[in-house]
């Protein structure tokens, strides 16, 4: 864990972004939350446990891989992937929901609850949860569970409850309400685990440092390599600060972020936060850049990725795009369909939609760099749970006959 006091929040903000915005009643489990986890980050039993679940549990380190095919094919900088994708659960939200529950349990927490969007976040919650023994409620919008049955089987073969929330539009952001809403009255023996550097303080500095991991990593596995740029996809902003972080003071890599550019520019047609269609604002606890509508509420966002479909952005990478140290662009659901498509028969590697985002960033970079220098991108997820996007995308004839097949055997 280096680097943590040097890009701790002050006082739970990064610039004009950050803080805690929260109902008085939960000023005291934040407070706890903050004493807990800066007693934690320097207790070496803490430490070492969590270093044991990251070997042996998420199977840590993941590797860093040369994509020679790709890289040959592009004629540009050397191209390499941290295969994040391998963590066990198969993203990086793993990291740090197994951190969170492991503090939670020192804190003598019982219970953990979650929100989740499309369930890859409830599903590291309560895989995590299994492994240490946690009670495990994930709160997930009415409209998220009918349309992502597949991880809602996933969190109940864990062994969490999944509640559906049925007010407002019954999506991620009614989930978070009324996950907040249970941890105001439960905090005594519950532990309220956010899936994404954002939040009230201290939840971006917790959850930026359970996934530096993936910086620290890449730090030691790419000393021989001329490092130009780093690329991650940003939804909240997890993975990408967590690759980020340990390379903030590099000032000669480019840190680049690739949001989810969606169908078109127009509000409602995408999930860029750090484009013109983006205002500030305080939404979920913290203040930062939202997509907000004509009226101030949080907006629809739309974007192929369920995991980079959120209105808001961490305040520390807010923080750093608006003083320039990390470069945001908008990759369309096209650009990133096309990158997968690319990654997948060059390399036979399956990105999740999501990092197909940063792979798409990487793709049209590499060519402006020098052959010498190398271009890592973070693939935060594996492809395979995505198969409900794309079979329809790819191969709609065959999918739907495959669904109606097994329409008729489960009626049997
Ligand atoms: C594979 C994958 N990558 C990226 C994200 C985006 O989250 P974050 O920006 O917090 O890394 C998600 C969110 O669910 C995800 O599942």
């Amino acid at each position: 864990m280096q680097n943590i006091e040097k890009n701790m929040s002050e006082n739970g903000y990064f610039g004009d972004y950050g803080g805690k915005y929260v109902a008085e009643v939960l000023r005291a489990p934040l407070d706890e939350l903050e004493n807990a986890f800066k007693k934690a980050i320097k207790d070496s039993s803490f430490l070492n446990e969590l270093n044991a679940l990251r070997s042996e549990y998420i199977g840590r380190p993941t590797p860093l891989i040369y994509a020679k095919n790709i890289t040959e094919k592009l004629g540009g900088a050397k191209i390499y992937i941290k295969l994040e994708g391998l963590a066990n659960t198969g993203a990086h939200k793993i990291n740090n929901a197994i951190a969170q529950a492991l503090l939670a349990k020192k804190m003598g927490k019982k219970r953990i609850i979650a929100e989740t969007g499309a369930g890859q976040h409830g599903v590291a919650s309560a895989a995590a949860a299994a492994k240490l023994g946690l009670e495990c409620v994930v709160y997930m919008g009415e409209v998220d569970v009918a349309r992502q049955q597949p991880n809602v089987l996933t969190m109940e073969m864990y062994g969490a409850e999944v509640r559906a929330v049925n007010v407002g539009a019954k999506t991620l952001k009614d989930a978070i309400n009324e996950a907040m809403r249970d941890w105001a009255s439960s905090f005594k023996d519950t532990h309220y685990l956010i899936g994404s550097a954002l939040g009230p303080a201290p939840f971006p500095d917790i959850v930026r440092t359970f996934q530096a991991i993936i910086g620290e990593e890449v730090k030691e596995q790419a000393k021989s390599l001329d490092i130009a740029a780093l690329c991650a996809c940003v939804g909240g902003g997890s993975n990408a600060i967590g690759f980020f972080s340990a390379f903030i003071d590099d000032e000669n890599i480019r840190l680049i972020a690739a949001e989810a550019g969606g169908i078109g520019k127009n509000v409602g047609e995408n999930a860029a936060r750090m484009q013109g269609g983006a205002k500030e604002g305080i939404v979920h606890g913290y203040k930062s850049r939202f997509l907000l509508d004509g009226d101030g509420q949080v907006a629809e966002t739309r974007s192929i990725s369920a995991g980079l479909d959120y209105p808001g952005i961490g305040p520390q990478l807010a923080d750093l795009g608006k003083k320039g140290r990390v470069e945001f662009y908008a990759i369309s659901d096209k650009e990133a369909l096309e990158a997968l498509n690319l990654f997948a028969k060059n390399e036979g590697i399956l990105f999740a939609l999501e990092s197909a985002h940063a792979g798409a960033i990487a793709i049209k970079l590499a060519r402006e760099i020098e052959k010498e220098k190398a271009i890592i991108i973070n693939m935060s997820g594996r492809g395979d749970k995505d198969i409900f996007i794309t079979s329809p995308i790819f191969r709609p004839k065959e999918w739907e006959n495959f669904l109606q097949n097994e329409l008729k055997n489960l009626r049997q």
